[in-house]
């Protein structure tokens, strides 16, 4: 697999512990990103990465720049792109604390620009009926089962938030057949997609979707420990992912 490694990090990127060694302002013809480029170092190699909430983290998921996130990544060089992502459990047997890289996304979001447009006066119609990249995926997985941890796989429904649902959208959703809900994969796959960047997603799931588990009373509170106690699990994937890429990339 080739090309630059790049992260785009959600909500949580505190308790990811990445330090940051480097900041460089970047503008765009889209505006700002979310962040500056921020640079970290991850297994002894340097990454670089945005915060997708701004590193004081309150841009809302429907006020994000998306294409200018992904922009300044791609000038950046960065051609694998790995959204951190925390989701609510839709799915039986599958709970806050729990890991999961999904294959399939559906996008219930609306008003957000979600297009770098076409060239030449033609419209672009970008292929998506995989929105994940397969290779980076699949090194997702590998990375997570290599670093003990169980995975599931898929289908993230993307709300517009930044509220959370009601019981019935959820019921709905899951009749859709989405098994996990957040707010942010879309646009940012499908852009990435348009600038040809491989691109996935490694999920923690930080509470119950609404009607899904035993109560929502106290969801905040349940949201933070989750993200407290299982960053350190994401950070751990993505040091193996930064790792086994180093590797590959040397051969
Ligand atoms: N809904 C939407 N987005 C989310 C949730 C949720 O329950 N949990 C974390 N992100």
């Amino acid at each position: 697999m080739s090309g630059k490694l790049g992260l785009i990090v959600g909500s949580g990127a505190s308790a990811l512990g990445l330090e940051v060694v480097a900041r460089a302002p970047t503008h765009t013809p889209y505006g700002a990103p979310s962040s500056p480029i921020l640079t970290s170092e991850i297994a002894g190699r340097r990454i670089v990465w945005i915060a997708r909430h701004g590193e004081e983290g309150g841009i809302a998921p429907h006020e994000i720049n998306y294409r200018a996130n992904l922009w300044a990544l791609y000038q950046h060089g960065v051609r694998q792109c790995v959204g951190i992502n925390v989701v609510g459990a839709i799915e039986e047997g599958f709970s806050p604390g729990d890991i999961a890289v999904p294959e399939q996304l559906i996008d219930y979001t609306w008003g957000r620009e979600s297009t770098f447009g076409g060239r030449d006066g033609r419209v672009l119609h970008a292929e998506f009926a995989e929105p994940f990249s397969r290779t980076l995926t699949a090194r997702l997985v590998e990375a997570a089962r290599e670093s003990g941890y169980d995975v599931r796989r898929g289908v993230y429904g993307v709300t517009q938030g930044p509220r959370l649902e009601t019981i019935a959208e959820i019921a709905r959703m899951a009749r859709d057949g989405c098994t996990m809900v957040g707010m942010t994969a879309m646009p940012e796959a499908s852009l990435a997609r348009e600038l040809g960047m491989d691109y996935a997603i490694c999920a923690l799931a930080v509470n119950y979707a609404a009607g899904r588990g035993p109560s929502n009373e106290g969801i905040h509170d349940q949201i933070e420990r989750y993200l407290r106690d299982g960053m350190p699990r994401i950070a751990r994937i993505v040091e193996y992912l930064v790792r086994e890429h180093a590797a590959s990339a040397a051969v």
